[in-house]
């Protein structure tokens, strides 16, 4: 028996890893809060239904390179075993008419040290996907003594989980901003919900982000789940959509971190950071002026990137900009294609999941 869990954070030198899949891919329908997360200009409104094969072919071609790019690099690679996502998921509470994929699986897998959580997920058609995971979880749970397999108390995702009437297609950008300013997203306080992708790790802190798909509860329920560790609330006024922390704010290494310079850090959260000499660099630009086709996220997905050690990180082989400033930043830059898999939900950190870095749980902000 051996130690296969551990993780800390998202910078110390990665030796086991989940890439997800692509396979199977659905757009899910409209369910409540679908309309507010998804982008007024984007041309996935309205659209749902299995995502064509050929995108899903040329998806899966470029997360297997990422797999042997990584296992180029000594890095264990597992892979997710990916359900029939055009099912309905049918609880007591509600019904929708379909699942959706396992990528990202940063958003569904949380590890802290040994713990790998399942994150209570407010997207109904999300419901079901941790089990495209509970074969590997399995696995580790047999081979690793210490491994603790949890999973975060699950939502009810009724009607009283959304709120209703917040969304209208002539809501401005401003208007839209200024419910990020004053934290007023879509999702209520009724029940802890969270996705992984808003935690970002740093060993004795968890910075969460309050936004679309994360809420206050979550952190509370963080806060008695953890005792030792502190958790802090963040948000990014500057964006209209806030869902996941990892193209907003991404640690590059102990004391660097890039921030997205239209999602600034607030004068008041950045204190913790200045007053621990780490450093907050603006992300350099996106190569891109659109996503690719069917996406959900942004072009910012161009700082999406993954850190393999304190010196060498994954970055989109397209993302010039951002490859030149890894290199101005000290680090040594891997560029991997990887645009063809951005519409199921991520670039390279949201489509991989940690399972072991080496190191422990440092305390950078003592
Ligand atoms: N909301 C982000 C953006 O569009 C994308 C975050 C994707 N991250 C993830 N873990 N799925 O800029």
């Amino acid at each position: 028996m051996a130690k296969i869990v551990n993780s800390w954070n998202d910078f110390d030198p990665l030796k086991h890893v989940i890439v997800g899949r692509a396979d199977n891919s659905v757009i899910p329908n409209e369910e409540p809060a679908t309309s507010e997360k998804v982008p007024v200009d984007s041309e996935m409104r309205g659209m749902w239904g299995p995502r064509p094969l050929e995108t899903v072919e040329k998806a899966n071609a470029q997360l297997d390179n990422l797999a042997k790019v990584l296992e180029d690099h000594g890095v264990k690679v597992d892979r997710p075993t990916p359900l029939q996502w055009n099912q309905p998921v049918i609880t007591p509470d509600f019904r929708t008419d379909s699942m959706m994929t396992c990528m990202p699986p940063r958003d569904v897998l949380l590890t802290i040290g040994s713990e790998i959580i399942a994150a209570p997920m407010s997207f109904r058609c999300r419901y079901w996907e941790y089990l495209a995971y509970w074969p590997l979880l399995s696995k580790y749970f047999d081979e690793d003594p210490e491994f603790l397999w949890s999973q975060a108390p699950r939502p009810r995702l009724t009607d009283k989980s959304y709120k209703h009437n917040y969304y209208d297609e002539k809501v401005s950008l401003e208007e839209r901003l200024e419910r990020t300013a004053n934290k007023d997203f879509v999702t209520t306080e009724e029940e802890i919900m969270f996705d992984a992708a808003d935690v970002l790790r740093l060993g004795k802190d968890l910075f969460v982000q309050h936004g679309l798909t994360t809420n206050r509860k979550a952190m509370e329920w963080m806060k008695r789940k953890y005792p030792d560790l502190r958790v802090h609330a963040v948000n990014f006024p500057g964006d209209p959509y806030p869902i996941h922390i990892d193209a907003t704010f991404v640690p590059l290494r102990p004391g660097l971190i890039i921030n997205n310079p239209h999602r600034r850090l607030p004068e008041e959260q950045r204190k913790i950071f200045e007053a621990n000499d780490w450093e907050i660099v603006d992300a350099a630009m996106p190569a891109h002026e659109t996503p690719p086709p069917l996406c959900y996220s942004s072009v910012w997905l161009s700082m999406n990137c993954l850190v393999l050690d304190h010196k060498n990180v994954i970055v989109e082989a397209s993302e010039h900009n951002q490859l030149e400033q890894m290199d101005k930043l000290g680090m040594n830059p891997i560029p991997v294609p990887f645009r063809d898999a951005y519409a199921f939900g991520g670039a390279l950190h949201c489509a991989t999941a940690d399972v072991y870095r080496e190191g422990g749980c440092e305390d950078y902000f003592p």
